[in-house]
């Protein structure tokens, strides 16, 4: 059976992730902040794990490693993400926002690459945004673009390391998606986003690695 490892999957996308994949029979690993309250993520049907994990702490994400061992994850799907500031944001904002939607993605794949490496399907995704188009640099003075656009190009930097070991990666941008983030105003639905999601997922091989997908598959411009 293969194994999922969804990174933030308290709510949103994270959740539904873990629910379609969950579903589908896939085991499936999944962190929260809220271990002693997993509220629906706990009710999920299925081989479904529970890890705690704030990715601001560097010590939760090496527990994880600990945790995991040696198990094999054929998909890791970092999802985490926070909308920051509508501007530039203050320092705390700025440094968290950077941490957690930029940084973080290329700290968890990296405690985790033995694992992916270590698995049938070899493959990882970073949760995007079409808002980081165009902003590679992370300096455009609006803070959530900002940080997905330093996400892509630290994506980018990795991409070809992982490659070298049989991994397939993706950026991915998932729709604009009926969730808190934003305000639960968006047509699309986690579940119709996430069905996506998981067929570019799928079809996703070497050849087409270190691209930047929606959840179509339809090439976003960096
Ligand atoms: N919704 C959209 O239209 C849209 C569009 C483009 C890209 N995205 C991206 O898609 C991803 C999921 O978005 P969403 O709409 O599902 O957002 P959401 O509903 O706000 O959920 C965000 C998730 O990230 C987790 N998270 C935030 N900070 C964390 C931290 N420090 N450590 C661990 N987990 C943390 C949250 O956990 P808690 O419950 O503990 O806060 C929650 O599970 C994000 O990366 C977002 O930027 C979303």
């Amino acid at each position: 059976m293969p194994s999922v490892m969804v990174i933030g999957a308290s709510r949103g996308i994270g959740l539904e992730l873990a629910r379609q994949y969950g579903e589908a029979g896939w085991q499936v690993h999944a962190t929260t902040r809220s271990l002693a309250l997993p509220g629906k993520l706990g009710a999920l049907a299925g081989d479904v794990n529970l890890y705690s994990l704030d990715v601001c702490s560097d010590d939760d994400i090496a527990n994880l490693a600990v945790a995991l061992n040696d198990t094999p994850i054929d998909v890791l799907i970092y999802n985490a993400g926070v909308i920051g500031s509508r501007g530039e944001g203050d320092e705390t904002t700025r440094k968290e926002t950077f941490r957690i939607n930029a940084e973080a993605p290329i700290l968890v794949a990296t405690a985790l690459l033995d694992n992916v490496a270590a698995s049938d399907q070899k493959k990882i995704a970073v949760m995007s945004s079409t808002q980081g188009s165009g902003r590679l640099g992370g300096k455009g003075g609006y803070l959530y673009g900002d940080s997905k656009g330093l996400l892509n190009a630290k994506y980018r930097e990795c991409e070809p390391q992982w490659r070298e070991r049989g991994i397939a990666s993706v950026a991915l941008h998932p729709g604009y998606v009926r969730t808190d983030m934003t305000g639960m105003m968006a047509s699309l639905s986690p579940k119709k986003s996430v069905k996506g999601i998981r067929q570019v997922l799928a079809a996703l091989s070497l050849a087409d690695s270190g691209r930047f997908v929606d959840y179509k598959g339809k090439i976003v411009a960096w």
